[in-house]
C-alpha cells in the first residue's frame, strides 16, 4: 500500500468504509474480536509522528495482533552506522511480521521497501510524496461528515507542493463524479504539475488561487495545512503569502453553514486554536477517525 492512485472507488464504498464503521462501533462496545492474533507489525519511522504510529500500534493491539518499533530510526537504528533501508527491510523480513509500516524522509522509499519485503509494507508518509492511510481516513471522514462524496467542492489549502496528505488526497478524490477543487497556496508552494496533469487527465475540474477568503463561501470542504518548514528555505520564501490562507474567524464567517474544516494535523498557525469550538471544525473527529480506518485496513491486509 504505497500510493493512493492504487485503490478503486468500489474498494472504498463497498469494502473500506463499511468495515471503517464497524471498528468504530466495536470500540465503542469494547467487542472487538481478537482476530489477529499472532499477526505481527514493525513500526519503523524515520520521522517524527503522533498519530500514524499511535493509531497503527494501537489498532494492531486492539485487534490482538503484536507490535514492535522503532520511533525514531534515523537516530536509533543502524541507519546511524550507515544501514542502507534495502537491507533494514531485509533484516526486519528475518523476523517474520506480517505487516511492516514505514514512514521515511525521502519519497519512493515505500516503493522501494515494497519491491523486496516479504511482510506487506504500508507507506505511512514517504518525505513529500505520499500519505495514503491518512488520504483514506480523510476521505472517511468527508462521507462520514457530510454524507457524500461525489459533486463536493473541496479547497485544498497551504503547502500544496510538499505536503504529502494533499497529494494523496487530490489522487483520492479524483475517483468521484463531478468533484471540483480549488488549490489554495503562496505562488511558491503551489500543487505539484504531475499531480494537476493527473487531475486533467481524470476530467477534474481545479483552480488554483492565493487567498482562501475569495473561494471560502464556495467550498463544502476546507482542508488546511501545515507548512513543511522541516523541509527547506520554500516556505520562508512564502510566508508573507501565508496570510490569505490562514483559517480564523473571518473565515469562519464566510463559511457556508453545512461546511467544514479539515487539518491532518499536526498544526501551527495556519489554523487558530479559536476556531475550535465551531462545530464545523473536523479535525479531532478525523484523529479519530485514522484508528478505524487503520483498523480495517489491517483486518484487510492481514486476515
Ligand atoms: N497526520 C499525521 O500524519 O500526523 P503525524 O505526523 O503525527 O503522524
Amino acid at each position: 500500500m504505497v500510493e493512493t492512485q492504487q485503490f478503486s472507488r468500489e474498494w472504498l464504498e463497498q469494502e473500506l468504509f463499511p468495515l471503517a464503521r464497524t471498528m468504530r462501533a466495536s470500540v465503542h462496545e469494547r467487542n472487538t474480536p481478537q482476530s489477529l492474533s499472532g499477526k505481527g507489525m514493525v513500526t519503523l519511522f524515520y520521522e517524527p509522528s503522533t498519530r500514524t504510529r499511535l493509531s497503527f500500534e494501537i489498532a494492531m493491539q486492539r485487534l490482538g495482533g503484536w507490535v514492535v518499533s522503532t520511533e525514531n530510526a534515523r537516530e536509533f537504528s543502524s541507519a546511524v552506522k550507515g544501514e542502507s533501508l534495502q537491507d533494514t527491510i531485509r533484516v526486519v523480513n528475518g523476523y517474520h511480521p506480517d505487516v511492516i509500516v514505514l514512514r521515511h524522509h525521502e519519497e519512493g522509499s515505500a516503493k522501494i521497501a515494497a519491491a523486496i519485503s516479504k511482510a506487506a509494507v504500508i507507506n505511512a508518509g514517504d518525505g513529500t510524496g505520499q500519505h495514503p492511510t491518512q488520504a483514506l481516513l480523510d476521505l472517511f471522514t468527508i462521507q462520514e461528515e457530510l454524507a457524500r462524496i461525489d459533486g463536493l467542492s473541496v479547497a485544498l489549502v497551504g503547502d500544496l507542493a510538499r505536503g504529502r496528505t494533499v497529494h494523496s488526497l487530490a489522487y483520492l478524490l479524483a475517483k468521484f463524479r463531478g468533484v471540483r477543487l480549488f488549490l489554495v497556496s503562496p505562488p511558491n508552494l503551489q500543487m505539484r504539475g504531475e499531480i494537476k496533469e493527473y487531475l486533467e487527465r481524470h476530467n477534474v475540474s481545479f483552480t488554483e488561487h492565493a487567498d482562501l477568503r475569495t473561494i471560502t463561501s464556495q467550498a463544502d470542504v476546507i482542508y488546511q495545512t501545515r507548512t513543511q518548514t522541516e523541509r527547506g528555505s520554500l516556505a520562508e520564501e512564502g510566508k508573507q503569502e501565508n496570510v490569505f490562507c490562514v483559517v480564523d474567524a473571518q473565515v469562519l464567517s464566510l463559511m457556508n453553514p453545512n461546511s467544514i474544516i479539515m487539518h491532518p494535523l499536526p498544526r501551527n498557525e495556519e489554523i487558530h486554536s479559536e476556531v475550535d469550538k465551531d462545530p464545523r471544525v473536523a479535525h479531532f473527529r478525523q484523529v479519530e477517525n485514522g484508528l478505524y480506518v487503520r483498523m480495517a485496513l489491517l483486518k484487510m491486509i492481514l486476515e
